[in-house]
């Protein structure tokens, strides 16, 4: 795997957000300006946004380190990667 295929660790937490309904297009390549929505930063990149639904307002915790399984939510995977 090259380097280009990882991820960028925007952050290592997750972020708090009330979400209104309607479809979100979550980062997953960590290279968006707010680190959670895909802005189009991916380009050039392996990577593309992960489509997701919000079906009645909601407090969620959204993945800032791209690893966790469970994307766009943080599973606490940031907690095991390995520091810089
Ligand atoms: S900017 Fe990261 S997936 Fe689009």
């Amino acid at each position: 795997m090259t380097t280009e295929e990882q991820p960028h660790i925007f952050a290592r937490q997750s972020r708090h957000l009330n979400l209104d309904p309607g479809v979100y297009f979550f980062c997953n390549c960590g290279r968006s300006q707010d680190g959670i929505f895909c802005d189009g930063a991916h380009k050039g990149t392996s990577f593309g946004p992960k489509r997701f639904k919000i079906e009645s307002p909601r407090s969620v915790s959204l993945c800032q380190c791209k690893y966790s399984k469970n994307k766009p939510y943080c599973d606490g995977e940031h907690r095991q990667l390995p520091k810089d």
